[in-house]
């Protein structure tokens, strides 16, 4: 991906903005010292372990591990890609990322189909608000109770129960038939008259808006619920409209979720309408559609918390459960919320008001298991052994995936009662499933376990091997110039932990390639690294903590290089005198001595 971005265009941006200042939209920073400080905008916490060092263009969180650059920041904090990020710096800093004139053909092509659909807007919004034929219209809206405030918000119009109303319009306005099609608002008609035909004929109409509050397609329903079509209908999907890409309401929501770090997710147009009427206003809309993964991580931006209440009709179950395994997937905190008497949020507000469904929301939101056993329970007859079965090996997999011990009682006990099984009987169930998926894991990858067990896993953390690496390689890059001296007094042979190693052999390369005499750019040399690394550079650089000298840690990690060297020669010895190979043993040995002498100098 990052080689869409020209290097220069790259370093152009780390010298251009400040991630200070991109940082503050997030997170209230206060100064202190040469850094910045504040409450980590990725966990909760109370009090502040998130820093950002401007002088290095740096940031990291002492809680989480989160760290990087801007780049890195946006990132994480708006689920961009590396170029989406690049572009949005860029445009913050005023710096042409490209000249592509076919990027620009393309934006303009799209510009202009959404200056088409805001006019329609505009028309359909007029006719609902100011014609005599949008009074039904009108009035059916009011029935349902909602306000004209609402209206005004969410841009809700009225399309004439005529066939070209729309046409002529946009004929006056020097729109041609030709373009409406392409943003789907009108069809080609089979018949022999002008040749095309409003898509929207008689339906109240909902503009539907992306994240930039640009109109991309619409949504129309029928006023009358006697008359035989369909309750609505969408635009087709065209050049800015992708229904799978989209959250109804989220230009409007996305502060509110941000701020509640929680979005409420449900299925229609009318349920985001009267949620937010009622001031609950993280609410979005999946439109009635299959839940994406692009969808999931659109919410990610915003927030990991998501509660859905999709209708409590077996669609709504279904829709709802898949929606629930798409968003965990993609890391997503998830709970359902289901309405009692088959209602939809919209139902349920207008019934028992809004700090009903908030208190639905907080409290009868169940968590995944839950709602699958609730779910298996209704479909299977519990009084039968087969019954019983069915519903625990639905669940099971899931159950095995819960880390906390204390939630897994909870949920064992919970089943327990509900099936009428012994708790033992089913910690017995979760035992066999995971030893089943062991067997098939440890046939299919050895050597992944192999790995997981070598030594370094021991290394990690707070040991004594970490923490001077660690000092070693922020001595490098605070002292760039003594890369000559490490390689010939230290090398890289006595570092054990592939991380740094890593780093370290990255840094003689840019150190070479780079003129560092004056200062070493840390924002520049964290782009040369593989992105798990590049979150890994802050944590380097912040942990001052370590009060070493640089000869001590020369000392120690030479020192521990030797006692496991001559730890694993005098293994060998062993093995080879077992073996009863004499002359291996005594090469080995002489080695040994050698290593020893050395290691005393
Ligand atoms: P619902 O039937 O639950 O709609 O369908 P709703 O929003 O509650 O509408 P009201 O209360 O009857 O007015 C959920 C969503 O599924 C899509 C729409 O986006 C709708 O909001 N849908 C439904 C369609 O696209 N076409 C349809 O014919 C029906
Ligand atoms: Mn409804």
């Amino acid at each position: 991906m990052k080689n869409f971005i020209p290097e220069e265009k790259v370093q152009e941006i780390l010298e251009r903005v400040s991630i200070e200042q991109i940082v503050s939209r997030y997170v209230s920073l206060k100064q202190q010292g040469q850094n910045y400080i504040g409450l980590c905008p990725f966990h909760s916490e109370k009090t502040p372990s998130f820093s950002v060092n401007p002088s290095k263009g740096l940031f990291y969180c002492f809680g989480c591990g989160a760290g990087g650059n801007v780049f890195t920041f946006l990132m994480k904090a708006e689920n961009y890609t590396f170029v989406e990020a690049a572009e949005f710096l860029a445009s913050q800093a005023g710096i042409l990322l490209t000249d592509n004139k076919l990027i620009k053909k393309v934006d303009k092509e799209k510009n202009f189909l959404i200056e088409i659909n805001s006019l329609a807007q505009k028309y359909y919004h007029y006719m609902l608000m100011e014609s005599s034929k949008g009074k039904k219209a009108l009035e059916y809206l009011k029935n349902r109770g909602i306000s004209s405030d609402i209206i005004m918000e969410f841009g809700i119009g009225y399309s004439l129960d005529d066939w070209d109303s729309l046409i002529s319009f946009m004929k006056k306005r020097n729109v041609p038939p030709s373009e409406l099609e392409k943003v789907g608002l009108i069809s080609p008609s089979t018949g022999n008259n002008s040749g095309y035909y409003d898509r929207f004929r008689g339906r109240i109409i909902f503009p539907i808006y992306n994240l930039n509050g640009l109109i991309i397609g619409f949504g129309g329903r029928i006023i009358d619920d006697t008359i035989k079509a369909p309750k609505y209908l969408n635009s087709p999907e065209t050049k800015i409209f992708q229904k799978s890409k989209l959250l109804y309401g989220m230009n409007i929501a996305r502060d509110e979720v941000r701020r509640k770090d929680l979005v409420i997710l449900v299925e229609g147009y009318m349920d985001v309408i009267a949620a937010h009427q009622k001031g609950i206003k993280n609410t979005v809309a999946s439109l009635g559609t299959a839940f994406t993964a692009e969808q999931a991580r659109m919410l990610k931006r915003y927030t990991d918390n998501v509660v859905i209440a999709y209708d409590a009709d077996e669609a709504g179950q279904e829709a709802a459960l898949r929606g629930l395994s798409v968003l965990h997937e993609n890391g997503c905190k998830v709970k359902i919320l289901t309405l009692p008497d088959k209602s939809d949020p919209d139902d349920y507000i207008r019934k028992h008001g809004p700090e009903r469904f908030v208190h639905c929301i907080k409290n009868d939101a169940v968590h995944l298991l839950e709602y699958k056993l609730r779910i298996a329970a209704q479909k299977n007859n519990l009084d039968t052994i087969e019954g019983k079965k069915k519903v625990l090996d639905f669940i099971i997999r899931d159950l095995t995936e819960i880390d906390s011990l204390v939630e897994r009682e909870y949920y064992i006990r919970l089943i327990s009662s509900k099936l009428g099984v012994t708790e033992q009987v089913i910690a017995a169930e979760i035992g066999k499933y995971s030893k089943s998926l062991q067997n098939i894991g440890a046939n299919r990858d050895k050597k992944a376990t192999l790995r997981n067990n070598s030594k370094e896993k021991y290394l990690l953390g707070n040991s004594i091997q970490y923490r001077v690496e660690r000092f070693i390689v922020r001595y490098i890059m605070e002292n760039p110039q003594k890369i000559d001296w490490f390689q010939e007094v230290v090398g890289l042979h006595l570092f054990q932990i592939s991380k740094f190693r890593l780093i370290i052999r990255s840094l003689i390369k840019y150190i070479e390639t780079n003129k560092v005499s004056d200062g070493f750019n840390f924002k520049a040399f964290i782009l040369t690294l593989p992105e798990e690394l590049q979150s890994f550079l802050p944590e380097i650089l912040n942990t001052s903590e370590d009060t070493y000298s640089i000869n001590d840690c020369v000392y120690i990690i030479k020192n521990n290089w030797y006692k496991t060297q001559i730890e694993s020669l005098k293994k060998e010895i062993s093995a080879a005198e077992e073996c009863e190979q004499r002359e291996v043993v005594d090469s080995l040995v002489l080695n040994l001595i050698e290593l020893q002498r050395e290691w005393k100098k």
